[in-house]
């Protein structure tokens, strides 16, 4: 009962605890889906809502952003800072408009031939636009991984990485699921599984976690070795 059920305790725990009505959530719209991913990977999501629902306003499909002007793209984002994001946005529109005549992809591998779109991003993309089951593997995953799963060694260093992406991928529901099990991990990692104080008493995990069964969750994920 621990990778058995771990889908199913996030995928109940996002539809109880988790956000609904997030501006670009309810759209299975992958570019839309681009967009407020791309906005929300360094900028929080409070800070992002009204940035996202002006971006949509002024470009409301990616034929609009990618035949925009360039300066046009800037000040859209100007505030939002991390600005080759917004560089790659507006190249990977044209991208869409010039190598799939316009239909934004849905697929993992054609997500991430697009400038600013990794694994991760790509498969979180499919996952929310078109019930893919891809695994996504950032920051916060991966701490939640390690304390669950009481990984050892420092997951940037690639063989930890590649361990961790083949357990994710053995831990995704069914397709229909995928939404709220991604978005769930996501939110769970943000919210409760954090690096200081996390809050182990609410986490739908913590029956099966095996950092909080050993009383070693301050020590996992283990430090980059300096
Ligand atoms: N960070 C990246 N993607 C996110 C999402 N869909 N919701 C909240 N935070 C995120």
């Amino acid at each position: 009962a621990n990778q058995q059920d771990f889908a199913q305790a996030v995928v109940a725990w996002q539809r109880t605890h988790g956000r609904h009505d997030l501006p670009w959530q309810g759209s299975t719209d992958p570019y839309r889906v681009w967009v407020s991913e791309i906005m929300l990977q360094q900028t929080q999501v409070s800070t992002v809502i009204p940035y996202y629902l002006r971006f949509m306003a002024r470009f409301p499909d990616v034929l609009a952003l990618a035949d925009a002007p360039d300066d046009e793209v800037m000040q859209h984002w100007a505030g939002l800072g991390y600005y080759s994001r917004a560089r790659n946005l507006h190249a990977a529109a044209r991208d869409v408009r010039d190598r799939f005549g316009g239909q934004f992809p849905t697929d993992p591998e054609a997500l991430q031939s697009l400038r600013g779109i990794g694994r991760s991003t790509a498969a979180a993309i499919a996952a929310f636009s078109a019930n893919a089951r891809a695994a996504i593997l950032d920051g916060n995953v991966k701490r939640v991984l390690a304390r669950v799963f009481a990984i050892q060694g420092f997951p940037g260093s690639a063989p930890v990485e590649r361990q961790m992406w083949a357990l994710a991928d053995s831990l995704l529901p069914a397709a229909g699921d995928m939404p709220a099990y991604t978005q769930g991990l996501m939110d769970l990692g943000a919210t409760l599984c954090t690096p200081k104080r996390p809050r182990c008493g609410e986490c739908p995990l913590a029956d099966r976690c095996e950092a909080l069964r050993q009383s070693r969750v301050a020590e996992l994920p283990v430090a980059r070795p300096r």
